[in-house]
């Protein structure tokens, strides 16, 4: 299983990545993190990582080595974008070397790159390494890889959906992070992912949880979880700390059945 995790920024996708995480690890699964979010680095913190893995952007030669593995060519008038950028057809994780892979009890962090410096350029390369390193993952059965995915839906544009089977879309009570989630449905079926499901966070009463749950149901999108506001989730964000691994733990618990069972 291949799980895509976006929505609008801040909206709380790392932190159900984490959640969803430690959730799969308490029932067995060995757990691939995938940090596909090339501007926020601290994930590994509230994972409960005390440094994060060298982006795996240097394994290809970094930005600079993989854009020259890219090659442009011009077919009928359409940029056609060939990629080599990562030898193997088939890449299994324990394969990978271990300084771009870290490990807590069964929990492994991957991060694909970050954009260190100014004026080094936009994050394309980032996101077509996303793209072929999910797509090449072999996952065993009792693996699932959990993927952080920047804001917004620019990744839907470099086709990095196309590599995965089910989307999460992270929804907070406002207007901006529903119409965002609407638009993250219809983009991952243009990437032939039909798997798309609302996770309702940061939610501070039933009476919104009923309202946000109605509003996304009348445009068509299905709920398959919900994550209540919480004091310990904001305090672990707030202090760059890892995340209590009981928190929201009988959502989270929900949320991983419903998963298991689409
Ligand atoms: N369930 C929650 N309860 C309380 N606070 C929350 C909850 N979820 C998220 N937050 C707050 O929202 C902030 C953003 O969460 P998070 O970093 O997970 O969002 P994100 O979608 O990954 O953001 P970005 O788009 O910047 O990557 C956190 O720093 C925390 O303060
Ligand atoms: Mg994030």
């Amino acid at each position: 299983m291949k799980i895509s995790v976006c929505g609008k920024g801040g909206a709380g996708k790392s932190v159900i990545v984490t959640l969803l995480a430690n959730e799969f690890r308490v029932r067995g699964y060995r757990v691939l993190v995938v940090d596909s979010d090339e501007s926020n680095s601290s994930l590994y913190r509230i994972l409960g990582f005390d440094h994060p893995p060298v982006p795996l952007m240097e394994l290809v030669g970094g930005k600079r080595g993989l854009k020259d593995k890219m090659a442009v060519r011009f077919s009928s008038g359409e940029a056609e974008v060939k990629m080599e950028v990562l030898s193997q057809d088939r890449i299994l994780v324990k394969d990978i070397p271990p300084q771009h892979i870290i490990q807590r009890d069964g929990i492994r962090l991957l991060n694909i790159g970050k954009i260190l410096h100014s004026l080094e350029g936009c994050a394309c390369p980032m996101g077509v390494l996303s793209r072929e390193f999910l797509r090449k993952v072999v996952l065993e059965a009792d693996e699932v890889a959990i993927v952080d995915m920047e804001a917004g839906v620019e990744h839907f544009g470099r086709g990095v959906e196309t590599s995965v089977d089910r989307v999460l879309v992270i929804v907070e009570p406002s207007f901006e992070s529903i119409e965002l989630a609407m638009k993250v449905k219809e983009l991952a079926a243009g990437a032939g992912v039909s798997n798309t499901w609302a996770v309702l966070n940061k939610l501070n009463s039933d009476e919104i949880a009923t309202r946000l749950r109605k509003e996304l149901e009348k445009r068509g999108m299905e709920v398959i979880g919900t994550v209540p506001y919480s004091p310990q989730i904001f305090d672990a964000c707030l202090e760059g700390h890892k995340l209590d691994e009981n928190t929201a733990s009988e959502e989270i618990k929900i949320l991983v059945n419903n998963l298991l069972q689409k």
